[in-house]
């Protein structure tokens, strides 16, 4: 027992890096060590807790490796309503994708219900999966729906009596997903009788990004090592990037590179190619396209070439080659993820060129082939003035990609991080989703919690980036939301979606915490359909992640949905960013550390007050970067939203917020108000004892443990420097030597 009292939770401690591998090998240490942590846990929470409720039904431990494709056995009465469902299968084609939906229909039936569904092509009793086209042809007299690409349409029919059940989309991919719809509504206990249900993806482009270095590590994973790689080449049993194609392809997810973006260009090398493939070919079942992060110096670094100027017309001919190959072995391939001129990587700005023609280049080798590139926007200096109370990270995307608006070939994608700074727990949607009508963009969102607790902490994000997706950019003071934005719903670009850093890993469950797991569910489900609410998306992931137990649903949902809040609340309230270590692990508190350096994570605190002036009349005139209604909003005091106020504003800490409370007092009040929610996540998951299977009981408890002591440290931290800077008392007399009971509560635990 003495083990666990001492447990403290996750080491911390890691390095900052943007890219260095000798600093990525100590992430991975460090998340490795962590995994061993709770996987020594479990054994002394088992016996804790077998001897105090051994004798419980308690629900059976399922496979983490499942998620929440658990498919758990429905209880008879439950089952009952299911009694119609066909008891055949047939496929109209004889495709990879196709069998992977006829074999996963068959699984998940099997595990629900409890019974095997036979192959076979009798009418009368029998799920149909095919294309339209197919459906058309084996029913002549069934009325097609309208349905774009990889839309499904699930219908349940009669015709002169014979009983079918349709799952058809105009593609193979489509498919395969309304199989998985299908089998979401049964673990559901959705009603499926007369079922006529079409639905198509919002956005033509889904894809996620994982951060894997060749050496196995991960940057920003906190998950384990890396599912592809290991010991600087692919890993020989593959099964994982299988097993994971099909949990995307679960939620919609079509498309994902495998390589950190700060790319490795040993990537391209011609013996790396055919180890690729064999991921391509894992993927390729489960309908997900294999791309590649690269790094646009490598017909240099490779050492073909002794330039990768993009305009020079050997690197074209480079870049053509080298995308010839790749097709050859690899005929679905997805594309190219760039990131150039940003934080060390190389890019077209050695040459004096800029990143339409280094996105070009490439685009141009790949359009033959209908391959895309991804083009980042995370292009900034970090090397600013941190003096110069005009310099400003946050305007560099839109300063560089705005006026080239237009100039990227048609199959490049504008791939732009939610916010302009780098994923922070709060920022405003970036300006440049309204910066570039004439070029695709898409949104980059972090499913990897790097600021926002790294999977140690509870901290649901779908909430957050509905509020950027939902953000109304008023161009032409008309209604334009960011999501119609970045699906290429206004201004007729022919391509745009999502793009979510996800950053799983060997871990038994993926994302190293199996409450994070909503994260990539929640995405997967925004990016198929940005308009269901967090609610409803959480809702889904609970009922098939732990059941349909009201307690446990209603618990866990409502754990998730305020989790994002309790994080801000003492992390980095009103909008200050979070007040991490920026020069170290993203993770603990260490407000001092983002200033005086050149990477402009400023939030400008000094004794008389806090706060980046963007403003256009007196600050650094980031605002002015938004379409004008919104510019209006955030220039003015009255009409800026008190939870960005201090990303747009330097204020005195004595100013007084539309809530009416001062802005020291709510930063002390935040604080206390977050670690007071965090400690409720150990009384709330204590009310689940018994109704969620041991193991993961034992597994969640602990984190939540953990979390409610990392909240308190935060929260001392945080009230004691700002208490030091300001000299302004909290005004119910909390703050008192605060640091160093800080120290106290991490030295005891
Ligand atoms: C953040 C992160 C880096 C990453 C970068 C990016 O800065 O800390 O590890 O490389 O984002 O998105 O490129």
């Amino acid at each position: 027992m003495k083990k666990f009292v001492r447990w403290n939770g996750p080491p911390r401690g890691q390095k900052y890096n943007a890219r260095a591998s000798s600093e990525l090998a100590c992430d991975k240490h460090v998340s490795m060590k962590w995994a061993g942590c709770f996987r020594q846990a479990p054994i002394w929470f088992s016996i804790a807790i077998f001897c105090s409720v051994g004798s419980l039904a308690l629900p059976a431990a399922e496979s983490d490796t499942d998620a929440w494709l658990r498919y758990s056995a429905l209880d008879a009465s439950s089952a009952k309503q299911y009694d119609q469902l066909p008891t055949r299968v047939e496929v109209l084609d004889d495709s990879p994708v196709l069998k992977s939906a006829q074999h996963e229909l068959i699984e998940g039936i099997s595990r629900m219900l409890g019974r095997t569904l036979r192959a076979g092509s009798d009418r009368r009793d029998v799920f149909l999966l095919g294309t339209l086209a197919e459906m058309h042809q084996r029913i002549p007299g069934l009325k097609l729906p309208e349905l774009r690409a990889e839309g499904y349409w699930l219908k349940a029919d009669q015709i002169s009596g014979e009983k079918f059940f349709v799952i058809a989309s105009s593609t193979d991919r489509g498919v395969l997903y309304g199989v998985f719809a299908l089998l979401s509504k049964i673990a559901r206990r959705e009603t499926v009788t007369n079922l006529d249900d079409a639905e198509t993806p919002y956005a033509p482009l889904r894809w996620v990004n994982q951060w894997d270095n060749l050496d196995g590590s991960i940057e920003r994973g906190y998950g384990g090592p890396s599912i592809f790689f290991a010991d600087g080449k692919v890993r020989d049993d593959l099964k994982r990037a299988g097993d994971y194609a099909r949990l995307l392809a679960s939620i919609g997810i079509n498309g994902c590179t495998i390589n950190n973006v700060n790319a490795d260009p040993r990537i391209l090398r011609d013996d790396f190619i055919p180890q690729i493939k064999r991921i391509a070919d894992a993927f390729r079942p489960w309908g997900v396209q294999l791309a590649l992060s690269v790094d646009l110096g490598s017909p240099k670094a490779l050492g073909d070439l002794d330039t990768f100027d993009p305009l020079d017309p050997k690197v074209a001919e480079w870049w053509k080659k080298k995308v010839d190959e790749i097709y050859q072995q690899i005929p679905n391939f997805g594309g190219f993820v760039v990131k150039a001129d940003s934080e060390g990587q190389p890019g077209p700005s050695t040459y004096g060129r800029t990143p339409a023609d280094a996105a070009n280049v490439i685009a141009r080798a790949l359009k033959p082939h209908g391959g895309l590139v991804f083009y980042r926007a995370f292009v900034y200096n970090h090397h600013l003035d941190w003096q110069d109370l005009k310099a400003d990270r946050a305007k560099a995307a839109y300063d560089i990609f705005h006026p080239l608006d237009g100039k990227f070939d048609d199959n490049v994608i504008i791939q732009i991080k939610n916010g302009p700074i780098d994923f922070q727990v709060r920022e405003p949607a970036s300006p440049l989703f309204a910066g570039v009508p004439h070029t695709n963009e898409g949104i980059e969102l972090q499913i990897t919690q790097e600021y926002t607790g790294q999977q140690r902490q509870l901290c649901f994000l779908v909430p957050m980036w509905k509020e950027v997706l939902d953000f109304d950019m008023r161009i032409g003071n008309e209604a334009t939301p960011v999501k119609e934005l970045v699906a290429g719903r206004v201004f007729h670009r022919p391509l745009g979606g999502f793009a979510g850093v996800a950053n799983v890993g060997m871990d038994a469950n993926w994302l190293g915490s199996p409450l994070a797991m909503a994260n990539l569910y929640g995405f997967g489900r925004l990016a198929w359909n940005p308009n269901l609410s967090a609610e409803t998306i959480i809702e889904e992931w609970t009922r098939q992640t732990f059941g349909n137990d009201p307690l446990v649903v209603h618990t866990i949902d409502a754990m998730q949905l305020s989790s994002w809040h309790t994080y801000e609340n003492y992390t980095g309230p009103l909008g200050t960013g979070t007040l991490t270590f920026i020069t170290g692990n993203h993770y603990d508190p260490a407000p001092e550390s983002s200033e005086r350096n050149g990477w402009g994570q400023w939030h400008r605190a000094d004794h008389n007050g806090i706060g980046m002036d963007r403003t256009m009349a007196t600050g650094t005139g980031f605002i002015g970067q938004y379409p004008p209604a919104v510019q209006k909003m955030y220039e003015s005091l009255d009409t800026c939203p008190d939870n960005l106020l201090l990303f747009f504003h330097h204020v005195p800490y004595t100013y007084v917020l539309h809530s009416g409370k001062t802005v020291i007092q709510y930063i002390y009040d935040s604080h206390y108000e977050g670690a007071e929610q965090a400690a409720g996540l150990v009384a709330q998951w204590k009310t689940l004892r018994g109704h969620v299977d041991q193991q993961r009981y034992n597994d969640v408890l602990p984190r939540f443990e953990y979390q409610a002591k990392e909240a308190i440290v935060w929260r001392d931290t945080i009230c004691d420097w700002i208490y030091r800077l300001s000299g302004i008392p909290d005004q119910k007399g909390r703050i008192r030597q605060a640091s160093t009971f800080a120290a106290d509560l991490r030295r005891a635990s």
